[in-house]
């Protein structure tokens, strides 16, 4: 098995533009999800993007005005970050999204974990770590936003094979394999070469964080919460620090 930062170095930062459909239409996307929370940012406000990727919402935040560090544990994502954003103020920081109290100089006004980044921690422990540091840094009146994949309940039989993406020349599938606090996801990489077809694979845990869970932990750090749909069928749960 591998950790979650080789899974992305060796597996999937390679293809991760083409797995979100092209660099322009995942930003697009990413655009009309920030649209869509309305998040207390008024220009030049200062926002965190934990789990960033390539910047499919920092790009659309500094776009709308806003100023975002984006802290990510894939150097290559982040390569490709900064080459999207440009003359955008995005700082792109290489780094584990638990240590994002050493980059940060003023209040966050929102910290973003999304696209099922927050179920890539080690233990449910480590989520607790994370709302907490959330609540001591977020400016009073900003929210907190996780969007995520609910794997607490197991799917079974071929509904474990997940056809994440395919066009003539590569197919990507997940498989997911289930733990009692953990789901394996096994990601297949199927991919045309000269030499005909070429199968790659390589596996990682992520957390079977469920809604519930995660809202009673930002409760208890009183947040208020709201849940709704996410993107692409995840669960997004947005906290409003009091
Ligand atoms: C599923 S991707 C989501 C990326 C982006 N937020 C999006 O919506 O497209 C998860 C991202 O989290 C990063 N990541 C996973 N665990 C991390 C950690 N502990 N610290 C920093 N980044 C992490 C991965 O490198 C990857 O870019």
């Amino acid at each position: 098995m591998s950790t979650v930062a080789e899974h992305y170095e060796r597996h999937l930062a390679p293809i991760y533009v083409w797995m979100a459909g092209g660099a322009e239409a995942a930003v697009q996307a990413g655009g009309a999800e920030i649209d869509a929370l309305s998040l207390p940012v008024a220009r030049g406000a200062f926002v965190l993007d934990l789990g960033a990727g390539f910047g499919l919402h920092s790009i659309p935040l500094a776009r709308r005005g806003a100023r975002v560090t984006a802290i990510d544990s894939s150097a290559e994502l982040l390569r490709t970050l900064a080459e999207l954003s440009g003359d955008l103020p995005v700082q792109a920081v290489n780094d584990d999204l638990l240590a994002f109290q050493d980059h940060i100089a003023e209040a966050p006004s929102a910290i973003l974990c999304m696209g099922d980044t927050i179920t890539h921690l080690p233990a449910f422990g480590d989520v607790e770590k994370l709302v907490e540091q959330v609540s001591i840094e977020l400016a009073p009146g900003g929210v907190f936003v996780a969007s995520f994949r609910d794997y607490s309940v197991p799917l079974t039989g071929e509904q474990r094979f997940i056809p994440v993406r395919s066009d003539e020349t590569r197919i990507l599938t997940c498989f997911l394999e289930y733990e009692p606090e953990a789901v394996l996801a096994h990601d297949i990489i199927h991919e045309r070469t000269a030499d005909g077809w070429q199968t790659r694979v390589s596996h990682y845990r992520k957390l079977r964080l469920s809604p519930e869970r995660l809202i009673a932990c930002l409760q208890w750090n009183g947040f208020e919460t709201r849940r709704e749909a996410g993107m692409r069928g995840m669960v997004r749960v947005l906290a409003r620090r009091l």
